[in-house]
């Protein structure tokens, strides 16, 4: 049983104040990770970029469609999201985990049709041997691109499936997908059911993120839940929480 976990970016930093870590936020989460864990429970968690990644891939012009070929501006974004998967190490070591980064820079690239490729060897041996996968958003070698950005909600989706896992949780600021009330929406398994509260089938992920997560997560074969900080527990306790994408 093997569970999938993003912390998004804006959970565990503060976004407004570059590279700053919600050391709280984090401390919450990776305690409640920790129950889970010494409880038998088998995850693999992964995190956004917050305020260490996005305001880096702004300055050097990098996003998820458009490449560099500038090495150091690269490597600064990397380094950043490096700093702040340090972070996350620390914080699921001090609660009791055995926590290994996989960094997708080196575990894949993007082929010339803009597909993610990830090696999975070395997050399934991790999980075989009781140790705890982290991985994170990152810059990605990139055909005919240099690197992009690829996100934490797209290192989940490209596992998911990889790994045939059971559960996959996106932790985010939302309770879930909202409807027009701002109430979140107990389940989705079409995108036109919901076209109209994401802004349109067109919005991609660029210009709307969350209709870029609920159209990715409905190609999964398992279900995924969008939830806030307040249900992580009913997420690891339960296998949903929030807004369940089918
Ligand atoms: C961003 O990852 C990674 C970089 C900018 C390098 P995400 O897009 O998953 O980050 P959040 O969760 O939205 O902050």
């Amino acid at each position: 049983m093997t569970t999938i976990l993003k912390l998004g970016g804006s959970v565990i930093t503060d976004k407004d104040e570059p590279e700053t870590v919600d050391e709280d936020a984090l401390a919450a989460a990776a305690e409640q990770i920790g129950e889970f864990v010494a409880e038998g429970g088998e995850i693999v968690v992964v995190h956004g970029g917050g305020s260490f990644g996005h305001h880096h891939a702004a300055e050097h012009g990098v996003s998820r469609t458009d490449g560099s070929h500038d090495g150091a501006g690269l490597l600064a974004i990397h380094r950043a999201m490096g700093r702040l998967n340090d972070a996350v190490l620390d914080a699921l070591a001090e609660s009791g985990v055995d926590p290994l980064p996989v960094a997708p820079l080196a575990a894949g690239f993007r082929d010339a049709d803009g597909n993610v490729r990830l090696a999975d060897g070395s997050v399934r041996t991790m999980l075989e041997e009781g140790l705890v996968p982290v991985l994170n958003g990152d810059v990605i070698a990139s055909a005919g691109e240099g690197g992009t950005i690829i996100s934490g909600d797209t290192v989940v989706v490209a596992l998911a499936a990889s790994l045939d896992a059971d559960r996959i949780g996106l932790c985010s600021t939302v309770p879930g997908v909202l409807d027009a009330q701002g109430d979140a929406i107990a389940e989705i398994d079409s995108f036109e059911s919901v076209a109209d509260v994401l802004g349109g089938s067109e919005s991609t992920d660029v210009t709307g993120g969350m209709a870029g997560k609920v159209r990715s997560l409905l190609g999964l074969e398992t279900p995924a839940s969008i939830f806030d900080p307040e249900s992580l527990g009913e997420f690891l306790d339960t296998g949903t929480a929030g807004t369940v994408v089918r």
